[in-house]
């Protein structure tokens, strides 16, 4: 198979970016996504040129690391499909794809198809832990969990923090990532004592993290590669309804009001974007 890509070439997050046009020869239908690029890169390197950054770790569809939008669909054009999981059997002979970062801008470029996706970390850290001591493995184990919360709290779990439904969000939101991971600890015994303050503070992060707001499109559903469903995000409204009540707190971002689109200005219209052939 031969392919033409149009990259997102970015050499920082200071230095404006641009696409670029290449041709990518002797891809076979068993190719990953990510090894096709892998080809590229290795023709690049011969030819004494840059390769093209992109980000991977496991290539197994279980650590998050990878992610960018092939054709403007976050992960391409298969479902529940991580871009490492996503195979070249799966594309025709001289296709046309144009790759590029996630754009959000919460998620400034690191470079080429490289996105800092430390916002995540940081939500995580406003709540996305127990307190509670667990002691030993058999003492946590005496903690029966009702099978309900432990289905509810394992397909919470499966999010991977790729940040794909925030590249798909108009507004850039980070609902669907959040509610996971509030609902993986909140669906738990273990996470009861500290429900409400985990629910506001992560909550509250997210709104630092200059995100958008959700406006219920449910394009984070139609992307996420594991799957995660909306009814997270109607339980995260619930809970933080629920904790600011209970905290006699107002609550600390309004929820489902649709305010500042947070997708990052790519600068130049796809139509003005200077290219160059290699
Ligand atoms: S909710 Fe889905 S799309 Fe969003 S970070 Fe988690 S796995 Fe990725
Ligand atoms: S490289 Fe780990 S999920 Fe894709």
């Amino acid at each position: 198979m031969k392919l033409s890509l149009r990259i997102w070439r970015q050499k920082d997050r200071n230095t404006p970016g641009r696409f670029v046009s290449y041709e990518v020869d002797g891809v076979t239908p068993d190719m990953s996504f990510l090894e096709m690029l892998d080809v590229l890169n290795e023709d690049l390197t011969t030819r004494g040129e840059e390769p093209v950054a992109f980000e991977h770790d496991c290539r197994e569809g279980i650590c998050g690391s990878c992610g960018f939008l092939i054709d403007g669909v976050p992960h391409g054009p298969r479902r529940h499909t991580t871009v490492c999981q996503l195979h070249m059997r799966f594309f025709e002979d001289g296709d046309s794809l144009t790759l590029e970062p996630w754009r959000a801008r919460a998620f400034p470029v690191v470079r080429d198809l490289v996105v800092d996706r430390s916002a995540f970390d940081r939500i995580i850290q406003a709540g996305g832990y127990i307190s509670a001591p667990t002691g030993s493995a058999p003492d946590a184990n005496a903690i029966l969990v009702p099978k309900e919360a432990a289905d509810t709290a394992f397909d919470a779990a499966a999010c991977i923090g790729c940040g794909a439904c925030v590249a798909s969000c108009p507004n850039a939101a980070a609902m669907l990532f959040t509610a996971a991971k509030v609902a993986h600890l909140n669906s738990l015994p273990q996470g009861q004592p500290e429900r409400d303050e985990r629910t506001l503070n992560m909550v509250a992060a997210m709104g630092r993290e200059v995100f958008g707001t959700c406006s219920n499109h449910g394009e984070c559903e139609a992307v996420c590669p594991k799957g995660i469903p909306l009814e997270f995000i109607a339980a995260l409204n619930r809970d933080v309804i629920r904790a600011a009540f209970r905290r006699r707190r107002e609550p600390l971002h309004v929820i489902g009001a649709a305010q500042h689109p947070a997708h990052e200005d790519m600068g130049e219209s796809h139509s003005a974007q200077k290219e160059s052939s290699t």
